[in-house]
């Protein structure tokens, strides 16, 4: 090869490259231009669009009103299936009273009993973000 193709092929090869580089570059960002602004969160999986709001809300702490609001209340604000009621202290004291306090109460939620899902469907929450929700809505 004489040094005049040589030139010509070396650009050739690099714009070829940068093509189809600039290429994939627009294809994702195609993709997430057209991802679903929603997701669909399925109770007891962890809901994983609520996790990147919380992220892009500067990754704020949830409070316990929230992860009631969220996953508990659902619930736990009718009494749906005889979960004791938000403010019903005394059907969460005799529960309390029966598992052995609080923790007993904790341990039951993060397990799970009957037609209470495990960790009440809040799959990400740490046991002392349960412990804040339990404690908000027995009042004990
Ligand atoms: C799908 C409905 C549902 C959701 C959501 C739910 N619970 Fe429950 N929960 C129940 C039911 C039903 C019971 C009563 C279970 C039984 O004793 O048979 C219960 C019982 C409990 C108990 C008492 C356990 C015991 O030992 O008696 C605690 C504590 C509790 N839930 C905490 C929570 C917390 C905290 C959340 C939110 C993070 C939550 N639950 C979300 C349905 C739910």
């Amino acid at each position: 090869m004489n040094l005049i193709k040589k030139m010509l092929v070396a650009p050739a090869a690099v714009l070829a490259l940068w093509a189809v580089t600039a290429q994939a570059t627009t294809d994702e960002a195609i993709a997430e231009r057209l991802k679903p602004v929603g997701e669909v969160c399925i109770m007891g999986e962890e809901c994983k669009g609520v996790g990147a709001v919380a992220v892009a809300a500067g990754g704020a702490a949830r409070t316990a009103d929230d992860i009631i609001g969220k996953h508990c209340g659902a619930c736990h604000t009718a009494g749906v299936l005889d979960a004791p009621k938000i403010g019903d202290s005394a059907a969460w004291k005799a529960r309390a009273d029966a598992a052995g306090g609080l923790d007993g109460i904790l341990a039951t939620a993060i397990s799970g009993i009957n037609s209470m899902p495990p960790k009440g469907t809040c799959a990400d929450c740490s046991d002392d973000e349960l412990r804040a929700a339990i404690e908000k809505m027995s009042g004990l």
